[in-house]
């Protein structure tokens, strides 16, 4: 089993489609996927079709020692995937969490322990927009980490941020914990993209995926419908995710 995170402090640059969209297409390739919302916007927990329950439990409870993970897993069966769903009050854990023994190492280890776990071939945690517990938590339970990066003015300024936060789990927490890719987001035709594009090759050369996901209303589309751009027909960003996935999945081998 192989978990990734899904992760870049600043927001809206795609993180939650792409988990769900890579999601979707490793799934189709008939593994097993298990998604986790570590972010209490619950935005992937809404892109499938989940509605908040008060009775349900969630990434918070496991968070608070009250759930084991498999027992809060939801099954979105059109598109083949568990999840791990939250909702708005996760935002209480950054509060929490602080407070807490190895406060960054309570997932990783609600993971490692939960043999019920075992039957996932890839598990898949959407991280929200910031740097702080759920972020911290997230890295530490991860084996790799998929960036988004918008291809958009300032957004490879928070990336040396983000290298910062990574190396400071690897050191004290996560030895083994690699940066799988950086995949570029709502590439359009602008010398905008092209200028990202090139700092961000320069920088990070072989970690930036060749497979771009472009800027396209379908995305919006898709999340507002709960239905994955894998599921869609003739989606060109379904066949972007698609080769993503395959890339990502190569450089795992
Ligand atoms: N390739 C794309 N083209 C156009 N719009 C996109 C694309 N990818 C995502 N979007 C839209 O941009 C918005 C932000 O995307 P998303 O929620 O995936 O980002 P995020 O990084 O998870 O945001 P947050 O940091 O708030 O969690 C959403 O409305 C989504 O539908
Ligand atoms: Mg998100």
């Amino acid at each position: 089993m192989k978990i990734f995170a899904v992760a870049n402090q600043k927001g809206g640059v795609g993180k939650t489609t792409t988990v769900v969209n890579i999601a979707a297409a490793i799934a189709e390739k008939g593994k097993k996927v298990l998604c986790i919302d570590a972010d209490p916007q619950a935005n992937l927990s809404d892109y499938l079709g989940y509605d908040f329950d008060a009775s349900r439990r969630t990434l918070l409870h496991i968070l608070k020692g009250e759930a084991e993970p498999h027992e809060c897993i939801v099954s979105n069966e059109d598109e083949h995937i568990d999840y791990i769903p939250a909702d708005i009050m996760l935002s209480s854990a950054e509060m929490f969490l602080v407070q807490m023994m190895c406060r960054e190492q309570i997932l990783r280890n609600a993971l490692k322990n939960d043999r019920e776990l075992d039957s996932y071939d890839y598990i898949i945690i959407d991280c929200p927009p910031s740097l702080g517990m759920l972020v911290h938590n997230a890295l530490a339970a991860a084996d790799s980490i998929i960036v988004p990066v918008q291809t958009q003015m300032f957004s490879v300024n928070g990336l040396i941020q983000f290298e910062q936060v990574v190396n400071a789990i690897r050191k004290n927490i996560n030895k083994d914990l690699t940066i799988c890719g950086i995949v570029e987001t709502m590439v359009d035709n602008t010398k905008m993209t092209k200028d990202v594009d090139e700092v961000l090759t320069k920088e990070y050369s072989d970690l930036v995926y060749t497979t771009k996901i472009t800027r396209r209303i379908e995305a919006a589309y898709s999340s507002a419908d709960r239905k994955s751009l894998i599921r869609r027909k003739n989606s060109s960003m379904g066949t972007q995710y698609r080769e993503l996935v395959d890339e990502i999945l190569a450089r795992e081998e």
